[in-house]
């Protein structure tokens, strides 16, 4: 059976491989297909295209796949493991997709493939490694959220968790959407209906210990909380992502970077109704580069120091970023009682188009029903630079520097920054408490000398 496949295949396999077209075939593990070397260019694997022009060489193809490229990769796809795409759950066969992917091709390069134009739906799943191979997750199609709240008992924190991967990539061909479904979780969530009591909603994707991870050219939509978590991992790229949710979803903050070291995020357009990238604690060389955020939260560092805790943050750089139509800018929050620090922190080449808090550091955040004590201990806050930042504010206020009373903020330099009034009414304030700082180049508005 395999043998006369093949003899359909390989004709057709000299034509392709003379065209530039990417191309699969069935493999026969006891009769292995011979690659041609000397074509050096590599081919890639094009599911899609491949499953309308040779409709009947992926019926007779096997579920291992493997492309005429110089390094043996093997191509899965969820659809021969049962997915069906087509309104059902599709959770079962995404489970055994991965674990043959993950587990079953040792020592070589998979790509696990998830078709573009379908809609696939998954409740609560968790992809972990570590695997056998190194693993690129082709999400080409549109993968749903169940809706039923029932659905995510188990463990109501996570919808989608990827875990304890290295050398991983999900990759979106700039068709893939991940679509969280959310809108039962907001109607549900205290933030929207005060009468209801405060739980907790699952994120969209979760990466937990990844190391040497990509995620990229890919749709987040409608997250139930936040869309992405990058927690515990290191040497992370986020890239050309586009996160969309309703300016008034609660909590669905776009990237969120917790206890993370060395991750890029580039080419991000992100509308949220929250943070559009959140850096909180244990997180380090952190670089955001031409990111677009709005509606929603602005970009954030914290908050740090909950509930008496340490935080660590430093070496964060934000390069390259518009903000339109946010709440808060470039924001830094602490809450009292905490204590670490959030050290080496740069804003620079920055947009505000109707931002409300512009420029902000507050080290007196209270995100909590019950008033804030006042604590002597603070979270440190030094070397925060602020360069060639312009654009309009929403509120009088375009720049705040509410720092502890105990230790104050250190070392901020306010260097080429130029915020006015949105409506040329009047003049943008800046609001400065405990804060030793320099202004160099044009700096409006300027904290009053103190
Ligand atoms: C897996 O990825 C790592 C890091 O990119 C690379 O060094 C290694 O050769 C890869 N292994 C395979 C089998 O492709
Ligand atoms: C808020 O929740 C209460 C209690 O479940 C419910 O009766 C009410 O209709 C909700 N309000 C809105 C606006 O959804
Ligand atoms: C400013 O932003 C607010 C909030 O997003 C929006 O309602 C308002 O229309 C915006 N104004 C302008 C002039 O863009």
């Amino acid at each position: 059976m395999h043998s006369s496949s093949q003899s359909h295949i390989l004709p057709l396999l000299l034509i392709i491989l003379g065209s530039s077209f990417s191309f699969s075939f069935g493999y026969n593990p006891k009769n292995p297909p011979v690659l041609d070397h000397h074509h050096h260019h590599q081919k890639t694997y094009n599911g899609h295209n491949l499953l309308r022009a040779y409709p009947k060489i992926l019926r007779t193809s096997r579920r291992e796949l493997i492309t005429a490229s110089a390094s043996a990769k093997v191509v899965y796809n969820v659809n021969d493991f049962g997915a069906k795409a087509n309104g059902g759950d599709d959770t079962e066969a995404f489970r055994k997709a991965w674990t043959k992917a993950c587990y079953n091709s040792k020592g070589r390069s998979v790509d696990l493939v998830v078709p573009k134009n379908r809609n696939y739906h998954l409740k609560p799943i968790t992809f972990s490694g570590p695997c056998n191979s190194n693993v690129t997750f082709k999400i080409y199609g549109t993968i749903k959220a169940s809706s039923l709240q029932s659905d995510y008992k188990k463990d109501p924190r996570y919808w989608i968790m990827f875990e304890n991967l290295q050398n991983f990539r999900v990759e979106g061909g700039g068709t893939g959407i991940i679509d969280g479904n959310g809108r039962k979780w907001w109607d549900n969530s205290c933030k929207v209906n005060e009468s209801l009591p405060c739980t907790t909603a699952p994120n969209a994707a979760t990466f937990y210990e990844c190391n040497n991870l990509v995620v990229a050219n890919l749709r987040f939509l409608n997250a139930q909380k936040m869309h992405l978590a990058f927690q515990n991992c290191v040497h992370v790229k986020a890239l050309s992502l586009i996160i969309t949710a309703p300016g008034n979803s609660p909590n669905t903050d776009g990237i969120h970077v917790t206890e993370t070291q060395d991750i890029i995020i580039n080419s991000c357009r992100i509308r949220t109704g929250d943070d559009c990238i959140s850096i909180v604690s244990g997180s380090q060389n952190v670089q955001a580069r031409d990111i677009t955020c709005g509606p929603g939260h602005g970009i954030s560092i914290g908050s740090l120091g909950a509930g008496n805790s340490e935080a660590q943050v430093s070496d964060v750089v934000v390069s390259g970023a518009k903000l339109i139509g946010t709440t808060n800018g470039l924001r830094i929050k602490t809450w009292q009682g905490g204590s670490g620090y959030a050290k080496n922190i740069v804003f620079k080449n920055v947009l505000m188009n109707n931002v409300t808090n512009p420029i902000i550091i507050d080290q007196h955040y209270c995100d909590q029903e019950e008033p804030c004590q006042d604590q002597a201990s603070a979270v440190k806050i030094r070397g925060v630079v602020y360069e060639n930042v312009k654009g309009t504010s929403a509120s009088t206020v375009a720049v705040k520097f509410d720092c502890s009373e105990s230790f104050g903020c250190q070392e901020v330099l306010v260097q080429d920054v130029n915020i006015v009034p949105l409506n040329d009414e009047g003049i943008a304030e800046a609001s400065c408490q405990n804060v030793r700082l320099r202004h160099m180049g044009i700096v409006s508005p300027k904290c009053s000398s103190k």
